[in-house]
C-alpha cells in the first residue's frame, strides 16, 4: 500500500474527529501539486480563498511532522469548519481536503457556495464501510442498507457490470454519504491494495470492512475437480485472509492517531461454517476455517482497536443464488430430483422452509440486525453469530 498515504490519511482524519469522524481526500491533481509547489503559490491561493480554513506544510513526507505543525495550527477540532471544509497542502505533493460529510467536499470542489448540506443521520452515520462483493445478493442488500444508515459506502467486487449499475443507481440518491463501486479481487493482493488505496484516496480510512465476497461448489468427495475445491478456498478462506492483512494496516494507523477508537472487520461467514454441509464440503470447510481465521486475528487485532468478528446466515432464499430463474439453486435441485415429489420450484423452497425452525430463509435486515450488533457493543471480538432462524444453536 502506499505507505505516504497509509500514515497521513487515517492520521489527518482522526485529528480532525470531531462529533464523529469526518472523510479526508486527497487531491492530487495539477492544479493542486501546482498550489503546493511552495510557500508563494499557496500564498497566493489563500489570498483568493481568505474565508477558507488552510494550513501549509513544507515537509509532509515526515507524519509527526505535519502532525505537530496541524496541533499548533488547530487548538481543538471544529464542527463548523468542517462543514465548510480544511484544506491541508503538502508541499510537491498537493493537498487534502477534510470535511463533515464527502457531499460537502463535492459542493466545495465543484465552487458551490451552498455548504448548508444536511448531514446524513442513521446508525452509521459519518463511517466508511467497504463490502466485498457487494454488488449482487446479500451483499448488496447490506452495501444498500448501510448507505441508508448514513455510512459512505465502497462496493469492492469484482462483477464491474453489477457494480457500476449499483453506483449509478445511488449516486443522485444520497446526497451528503454516497456509494462508490470499486473493481477488486479478493484473491489478489495487488487488486486489493489497489482498491484499499482508492479508498483512502477518496474517504481518508476505513471503519467497518465487511468480508462478504464468496462462493459455493457443491459436490461429493467423488464429483467435485480439486481446482473446484482450490478456487473456493481461495475467495472464502485466502480471500478473507488478504483482505484482513491489507484493511488492518489502515485501521492501525487509526487507532495509532486516536487511541480508544474501535474499527470492525466483520465476515459473512454462513451456518455451514459451524456445521458440516453434506457434498458441500469445500464451501464448509473454507467457512469453518474462515471462523478460525476470525479467533485468530480477533485475539491479534484487539490490541489495534480492531473487532473482528463474523456472522453466519442460514440460507437466503429470495437471493440469486436460491432464486435464479435459470440456474438457480432451486431450479438446479428440482431438475436433480433432490426433494422427493417436489414438482415445482415452489415445492423444493417450502422444503427448505420446512427445515427452519422459524419456517422462512434469512432476510438482509436479519443480517444487518447481526451487523450492527458487531459494530455497535463494545464488549465482544473473535465471535461467530448465528442468523439462521433456529436452525443452528451454538453449544
Ligand atoms: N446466499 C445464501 O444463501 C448465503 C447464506 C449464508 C451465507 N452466504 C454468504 O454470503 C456471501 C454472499 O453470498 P451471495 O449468495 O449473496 O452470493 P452471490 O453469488 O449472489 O454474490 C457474490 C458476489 O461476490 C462477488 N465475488 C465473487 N468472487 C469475488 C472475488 N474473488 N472478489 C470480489 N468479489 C467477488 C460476485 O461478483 C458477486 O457480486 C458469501 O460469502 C456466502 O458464502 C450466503
Amino acid at each position: 500500500m502506499d505507505r505516504f498515504l497509509l500514515q497521513l490519511m487515517p492520521a489527518l482524519r482522526m485529528f480532525f474527529y470531531s462529533e464523529q469522524p469526518p472523510v479526508a481526500r486527497f487531491l492530487g491533481d495539477a492544479s493542486y501539486l501546482s498550489i503546493a509547489a511552495g510557500k508563494k503559490s499557496y500564498e497566493k491561493w489563500q489570498k483568493d480563498h481568505s474565508a477558507t480554513i488552510s494550513c501549509f506544510i513544507d515537509k509532509p513526507e515526515d507524519t509527526e511532522n505535519v502532525m505537530n505543525l496541524l496541533r499548533k495550527n488547530f487548538q481543538h477540532p471544529d464542527t463548523e469548519a468542517l462543514r465548510c471544509g480544511i484544506f491541508v497542502f503538502l508541499r510537491n505533493r498537493g493537498a487534502v481536503i477534510v470535511a463533515d460529510h464527502s457531499g460537502t467536499i463535492e459542493t466545495i470542489l465543484n465552487g458551490s457556495k451552498d455548504l448548508k448540506m444536511k448531514g446524513a443521520s442513521g446508525r452509521l452515520s459519518g463511517k466508511i464501510v467497504v463490502v466485498t462483493g457487494g454488488a449482487r445478493g446479500l451483499g448488496k442488500g447490506i452495501s444498500e442498507k448501510t448507505l441508508k444508515e448514513g455510512a459512505n459506502v465502497i462496493v469492492a467486487d469484482m462483477n464491474e457490470q453489477h457494480g457500476s449499475v449499483l453506483e449509478k443507481e445511488y449516486a443522485q440518491k444520497y446526497g451528503p454519504n454516497k456509494l462508490i463501486y470499486l473493481k477488486c479481487d479478493v484473491t489478489r493482493v495487488d487488486s486489493v491494495t489497489a482498491m484499499l488505496t482508492e479508498v483512502l484516496r477518496t474517504f481518508g480510512g476505513v471503519d467497518v470492512f465487511i468480508s462478504n465476497a464468496g462462493i459455493l461448489k457443491a459436490g461429493g468427495l467423488e464429483e467435485l475437480a480439486v481446482e473446484d475445491f482450490e478456487f473456493v478456498t481461495d475467495v472464502n478462506y485466502k480471500g478473507f485472509y488478504i483482505c484482513t492483512r491489507m484493511v488492518s494496516q489502515i485501521m492501525k494507523a487509526q487507532s495509532a492517531a486516536r487511541p480508544g477508537y474501535f474499527s470492525d472487520i466483520i465476515q459473512v461467514n454462513s451456518k455451514s461454517g459451524l456445521q458440516g454441509s453434506n457434498r458441500n464440503f469445500a464451501y464448509a470447510g473454507s467457512k469453518f476455517g474462515s471462523i478460525g481465521l476470525v479467533q485468530s486475528f480477533a485475539l491479534e487485532l484487539v490490541e489495534h482497536g480492531i473487532k473482528v468478528n463474523a456472522v453466519c446466515p442460514g440460507n437466503y432464499f429470495d437471493g440469486p443464488l436460491w432464486s435464479n430463474p435459470d440456474n438457480g439453486l432451486f431450479v438446479q435441485y428440482l431438475k436433480a430430483g433432490k426433494v422427493e415429489g417436489a414438482r415445482t420450484v415452489d415445492d423444493v423452497k417450502k422444503y427448505y422452509e420446512a427445515k427452519v425452525p422459524m419456517n422462512r430463509g434469512v432476510s438482509i435486515a436479519d443480517v444487518m440486525q447481526a451487523i450492527f450488533y458487531c459494530i455497535e457493543q463494545k464488549y465482544e471480538t473473535g465471535q461467530a453469530l448465528p442468523v439462521t432462524g433456529g436452525q443452528i444453536m451454538l453449544h
